[in-house]
């Protein structure tokens, strides 16, 4: 199954992502996690994001492209992916439909009030894990449960930084709603509710997707 989750920052595509891939057996392919895994190792990549991603600003078309048309070209992507952070504008989404079919578009949304506070009480480990100050916590304050690595804020996390990356979703992304709307694609959901309740909605939308591909 080919599932793209659209949504603003900390809607909680990534959260639910996550719980997808562990449901369905197919990879989350985050195009954030893929930008901030360069940025760490300083390949040549990296270095030419790490000020946009620091900024709020969105990586140009023609890199991302190149680099979700080799993500999506492993092995791994054939039997399905859940695609969170890609597309982000109209030229990504437009060029994506050339390359693969999806089988369904998923808007997680949620207010920007609500999102400025669970990305300021966000923690994020190295090892792609994430947490909530309030919500979701780690056994041990500033630990990861999964590897026992430190908890760190993410660069573009910060008040400042969300209100721009808001601005950007709502210039460059939001238009692919009505795209995606107008193909008779896309199902919303509200991403406000807990983590458990979203989830169950999702598999639900997504069982009828299969069904309507069999
Ligand atoms: P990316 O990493 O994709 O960031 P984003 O889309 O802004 O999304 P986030 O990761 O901030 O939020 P999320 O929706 O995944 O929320 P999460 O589940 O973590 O992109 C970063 C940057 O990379 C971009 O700004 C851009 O510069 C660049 N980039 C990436 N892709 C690009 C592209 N295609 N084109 C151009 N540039 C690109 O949840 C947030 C918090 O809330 C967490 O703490 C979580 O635990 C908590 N939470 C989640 N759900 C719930 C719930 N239901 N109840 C309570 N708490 C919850």
């Amino acid at each position: 199954m080919n599932i793209v989750l659209l949504g603003p920052p900390g809607s909680g595509k990534g959260t639910q992502a996550k719980l997808l891939q562990d449901y369905y057996k197919i990879p989350h392919i985050s195009t954030g996690d893929i930008l901030r895994d360069h940025i760490k190792r300083e390949t040549p990549l990296g270095k030419q994001v790490k000020n946009l991603l620091a900024e709020g600003k969105y990586v140009p078309d023609d890199v991302m492209l190149s680099l979700i048309k080799d993500r999506l070209s492993q092995p791994d992507s054939k039997k399905g992916f859940i695609l969170d952070g890609f597309p982000r504008t109209i030229p990504q989404a437009e060029s994506l439909q050339q390359i693969v079919h999806l089988d369904s578009v998923i808007l997680v949304d949620a207010d920007a009030e609500l999102i400025v506070e669970r990305i300021s009480g966000r923690r994020t480990c190295a090892c792609g894990a994430s947490y909530h100050i309030e919500s979701i916590k780690p056994k041990k304050e500033g630990i990861c449960d999964k590897c026992g690595k430190e908890l760190y804020l993410r660069d573009d996390d910060k008040p400042e930084t969300v209100r721009k990356r808001l601005q950007v979703y709502a210039q460059q992304t939001s238009p692919l709603i009505q795209f995606y709307e107008n193909k008779k694609m896309l199902t919303k959901i509200d991403g406000t509710a807990p983590i458990d309740s979203v989830f169950a909605k999702l598999k639900h939308i997504l069982s009828h997707a299969v069904v309507n591909k069999e």
